[in-house]
C-alpha cells in the first residue's frame, strides 16, 4: 500500500518513519515535508490546506491510505476533498474538526454530551469579558476563539493582561482554572468506535519549571508512570465515547485521532481542550512505543473497521523526546541558522551515535547541502529506554551532541516523572 502523508512538522516525521517500519507499506509519500522526513518519504511541494491539490496528488500516486497531520487542512475540509475522491482518509471531516477550530463549539458538544470540563463563557465585548474574568476570579484563563496554533491562550493571575488580552481577540473564550496535572489522550475514531492510545504529558511551557510563555510543546515522555491504572478506561467512558456519540449523532461522524487535552483535577479528568490530530511533540513518543503495524491501524479507521482490528501491542519500556527550539521561539523564531551534528543521511542518527536515540525533524530545510533550521520548533531527539531514566538519559546525551546557534531547549522534560 502507498500511503500519503500532509504536514512538515516532527509529528509528520514520525508518522513517516511509522510507515515504512511497517512491511504492509510499500511506499511513503509526504507534503510538503522537510529535510528529515525527505530520508524515509518521498517529498511533493503541495500546499496542504489545498484540497484539490491534495486529492488530485492522492490519486495521482495511488494511494491507498491518506493521513492528515495538521489541523489547518481538516478545519479547511481536506479529508472530505479526498473520500470525496474515494481515496480513504484519516482524519476528521472539516464539520468534525471544528471540535479543534472552535472553542465555542467544543463546548457545546461537550455540554449535550455530559463531559466534564471547565465553565466557560464566549464573550465579544470588553464588558462581557470583565464580567466573566470576575466571575470566576483568578488564576484567568483567556482563550482565542479560533485556531491559534496553542499559542492563543493566556493563563494569568494579572487581571490587567487578561482583559488585554481578551481585548486583541474577536471573540474569546473566558474558563474557570482548572487545577491538576496535565494529561494528552489520544483516541483513534472510524466514526462510531474508539480505541485509546497509551497516554503522553506535554511540556507547554517555553522553559524550565513550567515558566514562561505558553508554545506548542516543548517535550513530551510516555508512560505515565504515576497516573491511576484505571485512567485511559474511565476517560474512554466519561469523555471520548460520549463525544464521538454526539458528533455521530449530530451527523457528523468523527473519523481519525480526537485528542483529549486533560486536567486531572482533584474531582476526576477534566478537558481543557480537544483536538482534530495527533498531538505534537506527544505523539512522537506515543508512536515509538506502538508495536501494531500503522498503516492497517489508521486505515481501519478511515474505512470503519476499528471493531475488528486486533488489540492494540505496545512495547513496554518508555521513550522520552525534548524539542530543539531556535532562537526567539515562540515570540519570532530565527530561521536560517546551520544546524549541525547530525550526518546527512545519517537516519535520523546523531554524530557518534547514541543507543536508543534518534532525531526527528519539526522545522527543518536544506539550503545546498548545508541542513538549517526552518521554524520555531526545530527538531525533537528521541530518546528509548527500559524506564523513564534511562529513556531521558539517551535523548539529553543525543541532544548535547547538536549545535544551533541561539536555540533552547527544556532541560526537565520527564523529570519528575523518572523520579517518582
Ligand atoms: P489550550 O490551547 O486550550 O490547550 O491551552 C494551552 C494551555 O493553557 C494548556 O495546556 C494548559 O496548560 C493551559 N490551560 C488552558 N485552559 C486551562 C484551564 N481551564 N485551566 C488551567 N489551565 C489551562
Ligand atoms: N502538544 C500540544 C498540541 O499538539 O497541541
Amino acid at each position: 500500500m502507498r500511503v500519503l502523508v500532509i504536514g512538515s512538522g516532527g509529528r509528520e516525521h514520525a508518522l513517516c518513519r511509522a510507515l515504512r517500519l511497517d512491511p504492509a507499506v510499500s511506499e511513503v509519500h509526504c507534503a510538503p515535508g522537510n529535510a528529515g522526513i525527505a530520508e524515509v518519504a518521498t517529498l511533493h511541494p503541495v500546499v496542504p490546506t489545498d484540497g484539490a491539490a491534495v486529492s488530485a496528488l492522492a490519486v495521482r500516486l495511488g494511494a491507498g491510505l491518506v493521513v492528515v497531520g495538521p489541523e489547518a487542512p481538516l478545519v479547511a475540509g481536506v479529508a472530505d476533498a479526498v473520500r470525496a475522491e474515494g481515496v480513504p482518509c484519516f482524519g476528521p471531516s472539516k464539520e468534525p474538526a471544528a471540535i479543534e477550530g472552535s472553542k465555542a463549539f467544543a463546548k457545546d458538544v461537550m455540554t449535550a454530551a455530559g463531559v466534564p470540563t471547565a465553565r466557560a463563557f464566549t464573550c465579544v465585548t470588553e464588558e462581557e469579558a470583565a464580567a466573566a474574568l470576575d466571575a470566576f476570579g483568578p488564576p484567568y484563563v483567556v482563550k482565542d476563539d479560533g485556531l491559534a496554533a496553542g499559542k492563543g491562550v493566556v493563563v494569568t493571575g494579572d487581571r490587567d493582561e487578561a482583559l488585554e488580552h481578551a481585548r486583541a481577540c474577536e471573540r474569546v473564550v473566558i474558563e474557570e482554572f482548572l487545577d491538576g496535572p496535565e494529561v494528552s489522550l489520544f483516541a483513534l475514531c472510524d466514526g462510531e468506535t474508539a480505541v485509546p492510545l497509551q497516554p503522553a504529558q506535554d511540556f507547554k511551557r517555553a522553559y524550565d519549571g513550567d515558566r514562561g510563555p505558553n508554545t506548542g510543546g516543548m517535550g513530551a515522555y510516555t508512560p505515565l508512570t504515576w497516573a491511576p491504572e484505571d485512567l485511559t478506561e474511565q476517560v474512554m467512558r466519561e469523555i471520548v465515547l460520549p463525544t464521538v456519540a454526539e458528533l455521530a449523532k449530530r451527523g457528523m461522524p468523527y473519523t481519525g485521532v480526537l485528542y483529549a487535552g486533560l486536567a486531572l483535577t482533584k474531582d476526576g479528568p477534566r478537558v481543557i481542550e480537544f483536538n482534530a490530530r495527533f498531538g505534537d511533540p506527544e505523539t512522537q513518543v506515543v508512536l515509538d512505543r506502538l508495536e501494531t503495524p500503522l498503516a492497517g491501524l489508521l486505515l481501519a479507521c478511515a474505512t470503519g473497521e476499528l471493531a475488528a482490528h486486533e488489540p492494540l501491542r505496545w512495547r513496554g519500556g518508555a521513550a522520552v523526546t525534548v524539542v530543539v527550539a531556535a532562537e526567539n521561539y515562540p515570540a519570532d523564531p530565527v530561521k536560517g541558522d546551520t544546524i549541525e551534528g547530525l550526518p546527512a543521511s545519517g537516519e535520523g542518527h546523531v554524530e557518534g551515535g547514541v543507543e536508543g536515540a534518534y532525531v526527528l525533524h519539526a522545522g527543518t530545510a536544506l539550503d545546498g547541502d548545508r541542513l538549517v533550521s526552518n521554524g520555531g520548533r526545530v527538531l525533537n531527539v528521541v530518546g528509548t529506554g527500559a524506564d523513564l531514566a534511562e529513556a531521558r538519559a539517551r535523548a539529553y546525551d543525543a541532544l548535547g551532541r547538536i549545535t544551533l546557534r541561539g536555540s533552547h531547549h527544556r532541560s526537565d522534560i520527564a523529570l519528575d516523572a523518572s523520579r517518582r
